[in-house]
């Protein structure tokens, strides 16, 4: 018998429990302030015009929906991007972003002759070891959380980055870093940027959180865009799970920026040669919701203003819990809870901390102290405060 998923195990054991104020704040899905799963309005209009055209159900492509992998690219490198207008890129479709990151992870594993070894921040997302660990790469780490600041340990990381063997694979969150919600600023993006290129890395983002951390495409995507402009020919992964509420339709996309639109199709076609045997072509459903979104101007734009109205309510969720912690009488410093950014907030709250909140209180989060802000609402903000407070005074 193998161990639960240690995050889907939260859940098992919140379904379990009978208490009427129980909370999870285990799984990485938004909630209304109801605290209620959300369909975004411009997918339930996309799936209404995908419904009244009676599309058929055949196989996409290897490579997936085209519309719905050049508006992909398109969202994570700008309309204006050079590597975008000269074609100098291939994007395919994944299962979402995990099945996008392995698609990168077994091409690495095939291609990358130079290294195998792939250095994650610490921490990083649960999942991103074994996903490149059953690719056969090697993993690695560098420093990034600072626990006794709750913040970034940017001297550390960059000490450690600078130290990497050349030609080594390191991976970047683009925005939102999950589990600790630490983002580099602008200026420190621009010295990480120097350092990977003087240590020639090869640089992966996983951006699965475009427009979910500060409600701005644009700005999500600033680093990734940065790092193409500096000539770095990145690897990408993006999911559109959280930003457009497509969980389970698993839309996602893996892009590879090259030299020149040749080597762009050379690629393509080695990128078409590992999917196939792995799952022959992806799901036609969730790109087609995505694809309609991004390429109708109308729905775009509610788009815009819906994933702007779900980081905007995350945000103030931090807000009205550090005001509602310092109204139960707390004179610990909880500015990181505010500084944190995206779905995801690293409490800094110990494992023991955590058992009591969920023996005690029935709030439930994962062992490492995160909480998923998306779990937060109104009605259930103060009860939180005073459970923390309860457990950390
Ligand atoms: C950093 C990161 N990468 C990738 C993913 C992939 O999610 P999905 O496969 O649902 O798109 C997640 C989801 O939690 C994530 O946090």
């Amino acid at each position: 018998m193998g161990p639960p998923d240690p995050i889907l195990g939260v859940t098992e054991a919140y379904k379990r429990d009978t208490n009427s104020k129980k909370m999870n704040l285990g799984v990485g899905a938004y909630r209304d302030d109801n605290g209620k799963p959300y369909v975004l309005n411009c997918v339930r209009k996309a799936e209404a015009m995908i419904a009244a055209k009676k599309m058929d159900k055949e196989y996409l492509p290897i490579g997936g929906l085209a519309d719905f992998t050049r508006a992909s690219a398109e969202l994570a490198l700008g309309e204006n991007s050079e590597a975008f207008k000269s074609g100098r890129y291939v994007t395919v479709q994944g299962i979402s972003g995990t099945g996008s990151l392995r698609i990168g992870a077994n091409f690495l594993q095939r291609f990358f002759k130079a290294s195998r070894d792939v250095y994650l921040p610490k921490p990083s997302w649960g999942n991103h070891t074994p996903i490149f660990r059953d690719a056969g790469m090697q993993l690695q780490a560098y420093r990034y959380y600072d626990p006794k600041t709750c913040s970034l340990d940017f001297s550390g990381a960059m000490d450690d980055i600078s130290k990497i063997p050349e030609k080594s694979i390191i991976l970047l969150h683009a925005c939102a870093h999950n589990p600790t919600g630490v983002d580099p600023r602008q200026e420190q993006w621009k010295e990480l940027a120097a350092t990977v290129k003087k240590r020639n890395l090869l640089v992966y983002f996983d951006m699965a959180y475009q427009g979910f951390a500060s409600g701005d495409i644009n700005r999500d995507a600033w680093a990734v865009r940065y790092f193409i402009d500096q000539g770095i020919n990145i690897v990408l992964s993006q999911s559109f799970a959280k930003n457009m509420g497509l969980y389970g339709e698993r839309a996602g996309a893996f892009t590879v920026i090259c030299s020149d639109a040749d080597e762009a199709k050379r690629v393509e076609s080695q990128l078409k040669i590992l999917i196939r045997p792995m799952y022959s072509n992806p799901p036609v459903n969730g790109a087609r919701i995505a694809s309609l979104i991004l390429n109708t101007p109308d729905l775009r734009k509610e788009w815009l203003t819906e994933v702007k109205g779900m980081a905007d309510r995350i945000i103030s969720m931090r807000t009205q819990l550090v005001s509602n912690l310092k109204k139960e009488g707390s004179s610990h410093n909880w500015q990181h809870i505010t500084d944190q950014i995206g779905m995801f907030c690293f409490t800094g709250l110990k494992p023991e901390q955590v058992e009591r909140l969920i023996k005690e209180f029935s709030v439930y989060m994962t062992k490492d102290g995160r909480i998923s802000v998306a779990g937060v609402t109104s009605g259930n903000v103060g009860y939180l405060a005073h459970a923390i407070h309860q457990v950390t005074k």
